[in-house]
């Protein structure tokens, strides 16, 4: 079985799931259970078929009558994308028993609003790059990817419309919500040196909280009760905390060649994340003024990359958001106590850990 969409995969799995992460904690933690954390492989083959037909599934959706829209749509889907979203919903619906079709089209609508958000988002940053191709605006033009963006959006809402449910709808509809939300949030606070609490509420908004509704949206297709989806929620927001915090420290410390889109954009769009947030709060009058200045020049002219690298490492402030990362990475698995041991378990204890050891 070598077709297209196959390959696609195998490409996509290689270039984007590490062969094996390393547990940070596990030395120093008692684990959890007695189950053992499954590896980016097993997880891989658990979920191998429902990623093949979810890519399917995107490339149906991803037509329109209007060219520009099936272009944008199309090229964004082919830049691959790590697919976490999707496996999260999977790796839900599967834990609780579920196995039907609805998976499949509700992974395809987690990814679909997610590449949305990165179409709006990238216009917002003014960024160039985009799953290491360049991103769309830079190629399609603001206009038409605002328009593309809104397209995607609610063709998410139209296949979600075909479960004829809901709550399916509710999710999503408060989801895409907060994530608009987030988004405002931010341009009111660029260029302030926000508080913990602050980037919290941002990052639950714009990122976590899709992650939490990937969970949520798994366990209603299973039926499950009110507790089992709260627990894979918590699970969700925990992780997907996890993943903007790593996100953010990387933008911070990686290469663009390696990350393939930005780095160091976050300060120069005047975002302070959580390890300057840290270094602002307990570095010297001079640390906090040299951040404020890039925050206020947007750019690295007068304060240089370095300068703000010495300063991150000299206050253990990129170990102290890892350090945040880990304990979001642990309270995600703590959330996973009371379900029975499965492989699917096994797979959402891993999905943690590749968040924390993700180079990308
Ligand atoms: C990027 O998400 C946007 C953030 C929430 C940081 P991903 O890192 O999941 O992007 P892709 O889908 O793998 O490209
Ligand atoms: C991610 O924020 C939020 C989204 C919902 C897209 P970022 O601005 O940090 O995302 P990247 O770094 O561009 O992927
Ligand atoms: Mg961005
Ligand atoms: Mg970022």
């Amino acid at each position: 079985m070598k077709d297209a969409r196959h390959t696609h995969l195998i490409h996509y799995e290689e270039q984007h799931w590490p062969a094996q992460t390393g547990n940070r904690k596990s030395e120093k933690q008692t684990p959890l259970s007695t189950l053992a954390i499954a590896t980016a492989r097993e997880v891989f083959d658990l979920l191998r078929e429902d990623l093949v037909a979810i890519e399917q599934e995107l490339g149906r959706d991803a037509a329109s009558s209007v060219s520009t829209i099936t272009e944008i749509a199309e090229y964004l889907r082919e830049g691959g994308g790590k697919r976490i979203r999707p496996s999260l919903l999977l790796l839900a619906a599967h834990l609780l028993g579920y196995s039907g079709h609805g998976a499949i089209r509700l992974g395809a609508v987690v990814e679909m609003v997610h590449t949305a958000t990165l179409v709006h988002d990238d216009i917002i940053d003014g960024a160039e790059t985009r799953r290491g191709r360049p991103s769309p605006n830079t190629t399609w033009g603001n206009e038409k990817c605002v328009l593309a963006g809104d397209w995607l959006y609610m063709q998410a809402f139209r296949v979600a419309l075909e479960e004829k449910n809901l709550r399916v709808l509710e999710l999503l509809i408060g989801l895409t919500q907060q994530m608009v939300e987030g988004e405002l949030l931010q341009i009111q606070k660029l260029g302030k040196a926000v508080s913990e609490a602050e980037y919290y509420d941002l990052i639950f908004r714009k990122t976590a909280c899709l992650f939490s509704v990937s969970m949520r949206l798994g366990s209603v297709l299973a039926g499950s009760g009110e507790a089992e989806e709260e627990s894979l929620a918590t699970y969700g927001r925990a992780v997907g905390l996890a993943f903007q915090i790593v996100d953010d420290v990387l933008d911070l410390t990686a290469t663009e060649e390696v990350l393939g889109k930005p780095v160091a954009s976050d300060l120069r769009e005047g975002k302070a994340t959580l390890a300057v947030i840290h270094s602002i709060d307990h570095g010297t009058a001079r640390d906090r003024q040299a951040i404020q200045r890039v925050l206020d020049d947007r750019s690295f002219d007068n304060v240089t990359r370095e300068q703000i690298q010495e300063i991150l490492v000299r206050n253990g402030s990129v170990e102290y958001a890892m350090g945040l990362a880990d304990r979001y990475a642990e309270q995600g698995r703590q959330a996973l106590a009371h379900f029975p041991d499965s492989d699917f378990k096994r797979a959402l204890l891993w999905v943690p850990d590749f968040v924390v050891a993700r180079e990308k």
